[in-house]
């Protein structure tokens, strides 16, 4: 059987860790890339020496040159930007758009059959830009921001109730700001919604909370996260290389559904060999409703300023 090929674009902390996570995982042939001389070949070499430690085996390499990405099954984009203290992620669009035109004309160059995950900032925006720049069928193209703000939701719940973080699954839809919209009524511990066991003053806490996680992680490192985004990115692309039609929410193109008109924006979907293979469509309540034509309409906003860009 051929090894899955899966290029990491930017050797930063979040490409790093995800070469690492991916590496542990077995997922495939690593290539770990950056403009930055001497950035990726010495933490592919670093990932790949402790590899005799931690058990795996895989090929890992890093390097400037974007031959050795050709014909990679998947690409990860996190070169970008991150966010310092006292920025939003629209704050980065312009900067992050101009990197993103870059490596969208070089995957269409080199892996022109690749599956591209996004998780550069303001994530929605940038998933739109690198689908209209490659041109890529748009169930190709994904953004990873639903996996990560599960995450934390989960986290928070886990800890509130005192119960492993296993047993929660979420559905959290919209946008990667601000207005991105949890549910709580499909929010589970092992299939007992959230709304049986806490009440909403404290659900609403900790739905803020999780909104504002990625600026809580910049006010204390100084810059954004790393280690959940990373293991985010790698769920999705287990997800796609193993097809195993995994439900997560993720930042794909909906036309029809949501009545949503052509837009990348998070729902809940299926990841399977071809991508995004499905949405899957809840019946909003009129908050939920109300809450996901907000983010919506932000989305668009940013989606605007970037046709504006390009
Ligand atoms: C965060 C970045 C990845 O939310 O957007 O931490």
């Amino acid at each position: 059987m051929n090894r899955s090929k899966i290029t990491i674009v930017g050797a930063g902390n979040v490409g790093a860790t995800t070469a690492h996570i991916a590496a542990t995982k077995q997922l495939g042939d690593i290539v770990l890339l950056d403009i930055v001389k001497g950035l990726a070949e010495g933490k592919a070499l670093d990932i790949a020496q402790a590899g005799h430690l931690q058990l795996y085996d895989c090929n890992i390499i890093g390097t400037t040159d974007w031959e050795k990405t050709r014909d990679s099954n998947i690409v990860i984009i996190t070169s970008g930007m991150p966010r310092k203290p006292g920025m939003s992620r629209d704050d980065l669009l312009a900067k992050n758009l101009s990197i993103i035109k870059d490596v969208s004309e070089k995957i269409v160059r080199y892996c022109k059959n690749s599956i591209i995950i996004v998780v550069s900032n303001p994530l929605d925006a940038m998933v739109y830009a690198a689908a209209r720049l490659t041109d890529f069928a748009k169930n190709k193209v994904i953004g990873m921001a639903g996996a990560l703000d599960c995450a934390r939701f989960s986290c928070l719940l886990a800890s509130e109730l005192g119960i492993s973080a296993e047993d929660i699954k979420c559905v959290l839809m919209g946008g990667h700001g601000d207005d991105m919209v949890p549910l709580p009524r499909f929010t589970t511990v092992s299939g007992i919604p959230i709304t049986e066991l806490l009440d909403e003053k404290k659900i609403n806490t900790l739905i803020e909370r999780t909104r504002k996680g990625g600026i809580e992680i910049v006010n204390l490192l100084g810059s954004s996260a790393y280690y959940a985004p990373a293991a985010g990115l790698v769920k999705m692309a287990d997800a796609i290389l193993k097809d195993n039609k995994n439900v997560l929410s993720c930042c794909a193109y909906c036309d029809s559904q949501y009545n949503i008109g052509g837009y990348f924006i998070g729902v809940p979907a299926v990841l399977g060999k071809n991508g995004t293979e499905q949405i899957i469509e809840l019946d909003f309540n009129k908050t939920e409703q109300a809450q996901f034509e907000k983010s919506l309409a932000h989305v668009k906003q940013l989606v605007a300023k970037v046709d504006k860009l390009l």
